[in-house]
């Protein structure tokens, strides 16, 4: 990826939570997130996959500051984000928004469509409540929700609609980056590709990029450029989207693939039963986190943990079977 362009940079971030098993314990860490890098461009989607607590809403929750990183840096156009400045902290509002999977525990209840939506600009910009009521409009009408919703209450919608409102929130202060963590995940399968069709035309005509959360590959194949892999708070693949559907090379993202329905009979593959668990992130294994359920697992694996390496065509791998198989690593 060019440098150029890099909207949003995030540099080995790390997020360790403290716990503590019973008043005489020890304390020990939770390596939610143990080193993970990417960039984002303007108006492109990187998709963050994985099965379950290896670490993406952590991830989700570090990209929009809900929570600060243990270790690492994230840079906005060039400029430093973790500083705690009030122009720093203003601009990180305004320019990265989140959008949760369950519209139905994310929108308060006792609240107005038009006052949810309101919010972030009464308490973000200096705009009169007239205005505020036209942007709040033109949003909806953006996301297609109809003038009326405005006055009506987040009970009377459906799941689909919900998720419509929760988007057009993530909007109100003209974001440019959206983290999306699970956003059809929680919905009715024949209403998740009018939600995606909708982040994706949304995505055309405002320029947005996505950072989207997704424990299910074959949500991710048509919104995303770029997919990263994650295993127990690592990257262990990431590549364009053509490269990681067409051309998996670690053996867990050929396995999570090989899991995926597809489209096409001939991207079908046989399948690949994952054996056993997510490892426990507080006392994660010696070696490669994947190796106790990888069919290629040698005994280097069992002790050394791979790097996750550049190769020519642009993709990442941490793995030493893919490293002995190609030779030509950098
Ligand atoms: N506040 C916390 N304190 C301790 N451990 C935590 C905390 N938040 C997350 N974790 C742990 O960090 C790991 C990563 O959790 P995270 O929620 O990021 O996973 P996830 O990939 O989003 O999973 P899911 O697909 O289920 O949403 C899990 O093992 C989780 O138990
Ligand atoms: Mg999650």
């Amino acid at each position: 990826m060019s440098n150029s362009q890099a909207l949003l940079t995030a540099v080995d971030l790390k997020k360790y939570y403290p716990v503590k098993k019973g008043l005489f314990a020890k304390p020990q860490q939770v390596k939610a997130l143990d080193g993970v890098s990417f960039t984002l461009e303007k108006g492109k989607t990187l998709a963050v996959v994985g099965e379950s607590g290896c670490g993406k809403s952590t991830l989700g929750r570090l990209l929009t500051m809900i929570e600060t990183p243990t270790e690492g840096e994230l840079y906005y156009q060039g400029q430093n984000f973790l500083v705690n400045d009030k122009a720093t902290t203003q601009l990180r509002r305004k320019k990265i928004q989140i959008v949760f999977q369950n519209p139905y525990a994310s929108l308060n209840p006792r609240k107005k469509i038009g006052d949810i939506l309101e919010e972030p600009l009464l308490i973000n910009t200096a705009l009169s409540a007239q205005e505020r009521k036209e942007k709040v409009l033109e949003i909806m009408a953006k996301v297609g929700l109809k003038p009326e919703f405005y006055q009506r209450y987040p009970h009377m919608f459906s799941g689909g609609q919900r998720q419509r409102i929760a988007i057009a929130r993530g909007l109100m202060l003209n974001p440019d980056i959206v983290v999306a963590d699970e956003p059809v995940s929680a919905l009715d399968v024949s209403v998740r590709a009018q939600v995606l069709n909708l982040m994706m035309d949304l995505q055309e005509e405002l320029g947005l990029s996505y950072v989207f959360i997704s424990h299910d590959l074959s949500v991710v194949e048509h919104i995303a450029d770029e997919v990263m892999v994650m295993y127990l708070g690592r990257c262990v693949e990431q590549g364009t989207t053509a490269q990681i559907f067409q051309n998996p090379r670690h053996p867990y993202t050929q396995a999570l693939l090989s899991a995926t329905p597809r489209l096409s009979p001939e991207l079908r593959r046989e399948r690949i039963k994952l054996k056993g668990e997510l490892p426990s992130p507080l006392n994660p294994p010696k070696g490669c986190a994947f190796h106790a359920r990888c069919q290629f697992a040698t005994e280097r694996c069992k002790q050394e943990k791979p790097e996750l390496k550049s190769y020519p065509d642009g993709t990442k791998i941490a793995c030493f079977i893919v490293e002995d198989n190609e030779a030509n690593v950098q």
